[in-house]
């Protein structure tokens, strides 16, 4: 028997991309990788690609650069690119690296066998396809048993908003929802295989619209569809749009129990002239009355965010609005850009605020979204929640878990609490983590 070969996956940017990487490490697994966490003894490296960030194909490209003596030293080794970088750049990435051996963006990954067949012929494939096909129904289901108590599912893939700074709807394409029966089977699967909690993926997934046995449903109708899965306890979703955030959602943070109270609602900005600049058809007023819905639904709701400075023609005023929006809004936790400029994207055209001053207003938002952050977590010191343990602390003897409301929470306790849910009373607050005493 031969020895099998081994597969290093480097997972860079969202969740999603996690999730991908996950079915892909899986669908090479059919073609008899293992997967492994040392770089060294690879015999495949795949790059799975993000495009959010600034330079992001710079990045990966210097990346590669440095992978060269690896292949120069061990000239079977193998070399990938997916993710969205792969589908932006495309055959670029071979003309400029011609050691990349597969190239294969996020439509396309159902494929990834026969490609790496023939790549094993010594071809090279690419395919950033948009196919028809559901590329969920060629992946296999999840490996047994599950990596830990949590997973993600992606429901809903794609964007049709196109913000002007994104670059989501280029290299996602458009919206697509998956169909209801096929996410209950992954969903109770993930259960059989010792999941209690599963946040539901998309870039755009309170816009999730899939076909259910009697017509299309909505994202709330599926996670109270969820919530009835014995054994699943606790269920989230992101990213959401305010603009999608419908009736029937903000209910299920009153009335299902299973859905956590933590929600990621971007707004990007606080200025309605930027807002209006970025193609993101909601008001800053909008925005806040519908936090107060969500939060008559669910008092205790943790809010998370995206917040963008700098985008092309923000003045002080326009960046006040926003510090003044996050001052109403109060968040509990949050992703703070500076705006950098993707190529194709409308917003790249206009003129830019000089980056002096973009890194002042990061540092004054990150400044105040920090207190805010902090002020949430000492208002849990004395609450009692309920915490679900993933594994070992730091100190020998600590176990560490979510919190409802997301915070990493530590305990001294048994190593046997690992996957179970536990009450907790939080007795302190630290930087990135609260400490608790089981209740
Ligand atoms: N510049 C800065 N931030 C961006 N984001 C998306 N595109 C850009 C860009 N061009 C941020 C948005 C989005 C998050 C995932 O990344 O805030 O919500
Ligand atoms: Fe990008 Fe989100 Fe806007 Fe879609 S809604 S274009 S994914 S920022």
């Amino acid at each position: 028997m031969t020895a099998p070969k081994k597969l290093y996956v480097k997972t860079y940017g969202c969740q999603m991309n996690v999730y991908d990487s996950e079915r892909m490490a899986e669908a090479l697994g059919q073609q008899g990788y293992v997967e492994t966490t040392d770089m060294a003894e690879a015999d495949m490296i795949l790059l799975n690609t993000c495009h959010i960030r600034e330079k992001a194909a710079e990045k990966v490209y210097s990346e590669l650069g440095r992978l060269k003596p690896l292949r120069e030293a061990k000239p079977d080794l193998k070399i990938g690119v997916a993710g969205c970088v792969a589908q932006a750049e495309g055959a670029e990435i071979m003309a400029r690296q011609p050691m990349v051996n597969l190239v294969v963006g996020p439509q396309a990954y159902h494929r990834l066998p026969a490609m790496m067949e023939a790549v094993d012929r010594g071809e090279t494939a690419l395919d950033t396809d948009f196919p028809e096909e559901d590329k969920f129904l060629h992946l296999p289901a999840g490996r047994k048993p599950a990596r830990g108590p949590t997973a993600f599912l992606t429901v809903q893939e794609g964007c049709d908003k196109f913000c002007a700074f994104c670059v989501v709807p280029y290299t996602r394409g458009a919206e697509v929802s998956r169909p209801v029966d096929r996410l209950m089977r992954e969903a109770r699967d993930l259960v059989e295989r010792g999941v209690r909690e599963i946040t539901l993926l998309g870039q755009n997934v309170n816009a999730y619209h899939g076909q259910g046995p009697d017509g299309e449903w909505g994202l709330a109708r599926l996670i109270r569809e969820m919530a009835g899965i014995d054994g699943l306890d606790r269920i989230r979703f992101t990213t959401s749009h305010p603009n999608d955030m419908d009736d029937d959602l903000i209910a299920a943070f009153g009335d299902c129990e299973a859905l956590m109270p933590y929600l990621h609602l971007p707004v990007q900005s606080g200025s309605d002239r930027i807002l209006k600049r970025m193609n993101r058809s909601h008001t800053a007023e909008s925005y806040l009355t519908l936090i107060e819905r969500l939060r008559a639904a669910r008092p205790d709701l943790l809010l998370s965010g995206d917040f963008i400075v700098g985008f092309p023609e923000e003045t002080d005023e326009d960046f006040q609005a926003t510090l003044d929006l996050i001052e109403a809004a109060r968040y509990g936790a949050a992703y703070t850009f500076k705006y950098s400029p993707r190529p194709g994207t409308p917003a790249a055209e206009r003129p830019q605020v000089p980056d002096a001053i973009a890194d002042d207003r990061l540092q004054r938002l990150q400044a105040l979204i920090t207190r805010q952050q902090r002020a949430a977590q000492e208002a849990m010191v004395g609450k009692e929640t309920t915490v679900l343990f993933e594994k070992p602390g730091r100190m020998a003897g600590q176990m560490v878990g979510k919190s409802e409301h997301l915070h990493a929470v530590h305990v001294d306790g048994p190593e046997t609490l690992k996957g179970r849910i536990a009450r907790v009373r939080i007795i302190e607050a630290g930087p990135n983590s609260l400490g608790g005493v089981l209740a």
